[in-house]
């Protein structure tokens, strides 16, 4: 039996576990709080990534070890990596960590993205606006998830109050893209150079977070899925990669423009549990082990919403057709994601008094902070 270790505790880890089950497969997963979601059902070093007596604990009789968090330590990947095989490499998790890194990669790559400046300084940062124009997004470099670390430059009024909010990190200004859509890409590719692609998926955000997954995007076209998987294609090989790695995009008519990579599974590949052939979970792990990857093809179409501060009663959210339900088990706060549902039909049309349903419902639940929809 196979003993995977896992950097990271949250929900993205309690779903890889789940999907790892049914191989056989054992999980220990280093998370630094208390009460986690993967602790819920795996082995748990609870105790910080700085701490040596848990690295040896953690790395203890593990064959294997990946992550489902980008913001761990790459020190630790990279010592792990001295013994066992770890999963992506230790440089992805290096390149997507720094926000800097990532967008230098896509320029070597040849991938459109968003113009960027370096904004260290007060100095810097009025030359950025003045290179860049407004309106702008200053962010941080490192450290930022689910808008954190983010601030919109619309005026000129706006640059102190953006760099006041923003102190005492490392930034990068980049042009605010006006853009139609958002969409992700999520594939897996294994240790052997088998690569399977999903369809891209549509995001709605609110305040940053992500609030709804369409998938398939409802208006792909088949030239915007293979610019996205050729994108795709030159990370993966650059970064010679294995495991789930999901790129988002802004979509300005039919051109894309890279925001991010996440080297792990990501919350917008969820719908794939209930709404593809392979889950992008069973994926990543078939692809750390070596194993054929499943097929990626979705069935019919799903919704994907999250359940943000507040979770509605699990009754009525079951009693809505379609509706699949994931509770991480985590206490409700404002902003955090506590779980979410999908919604899985052979159409579009067959979802959609669903969707209308579970999106009222997550918008009313107490402490919910509501969801945009393209209709709703
Ligand atoms: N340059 C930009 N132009 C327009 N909108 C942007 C830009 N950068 C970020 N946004 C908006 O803010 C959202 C969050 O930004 P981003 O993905 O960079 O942050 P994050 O904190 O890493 O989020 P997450 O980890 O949840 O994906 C984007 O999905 C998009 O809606
Ligand atoms: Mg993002």
């Amino acid at each position: 039996m196979t003993t995977i270790g896992v950097l990271g505790g949250g929900q993205l880890g309690w779903m890889l576990a789940l999907a790892g089950y049914p191989l056989d497969l054992r999980f220990r997963f280093w998370e630094p709080a208390p009460g986690s979601p993967a602790g819920r059902i795996a082995e748990q070093v609870t105790a910080p990534y700085d701490d040596p007596v848990a690295l040896a604990d953690f790395s203890e009789g593990i064959e294997l070890a990946t992550y489902e968090f980008e913001n761990v330590p790459v020190e630790i990947a990279r010592t792990l990596a001295q013994r066992i095989p770890v999963y992506p490499p230790p440089t992805a998790l290096e390149t997507a960590q720094d926000r800097l890194n990532e967008k230098r990669l896509f320029q070597h790559l040849g991938i459109p993205a968003p113009r960027f400046a370096l904004a260290d300084t007060w100095e810097q940062l009025l030359e950025a606006v003045e290179e860049i124009g407004l309106p702008a997004v200053l962010k941080t470099r490192r450290g930022g998830y689910d808008g954190k670390g983010q601030a919109v430059l619309r005026e000129r009024s706006d640059v102190e109050r953006a760099w006041s909010l923003l102190q005492g990190a490392n930034r990068i200004l980049e042009s605010f893209v006006p853009f139609d859509r958002e969409v992700s890409l999520v594939a897996a590719r294994s240790v052997r150079g088998e690569t399977v692609f999903y369809p891209l998926a549509e995001n709605y955000h609110r305040e940053g977070i992500l609030r709804l997954t369409l998938a398939p995007a409802p208006v792909l076209s088949p030239a915007m899925q293979a610019r996205a998987q050729e994108y795709m294609e030159r990370l993966l090989q650059a970064l010679d990669y294995a495991g789930v790695l999901a790129v988002e995009f802004f979509a300005c008519g039919e051109e894309l423009f890279a925001n991010e990579i996440a080297p792990r599974v990501h919350n917008s590949g969820h719908w794939t549990i209930e709404g593809a052939e392979t889950s992008q979970f069973a994926n990543h792990l078939r692809a750390i082990l070596g194993l054929p990857l499943g097929s990626a093809k979705p069935l019919g179409r799903a919704a994907m919403v999250n359940l943000i501060g507040a979770v509605p009663d699990t009754a009525t959210l079951l009693a809505v057709p379609h509706a699949s339900l994931h509770l991480y088990g985590k206490a409700p706060r404002p902003g955090r994601k506590l779980g979410h549902i999908t919604l899985r039909a052979e159409s579009r049309e067959a979802l959609d008094a669903s969707l209308t349903q579970i999106l009222s419902l997550a918008d009313c639940a107490p402490g919910g902070e509501g969801v945009n929809g393209p209709s709703h």
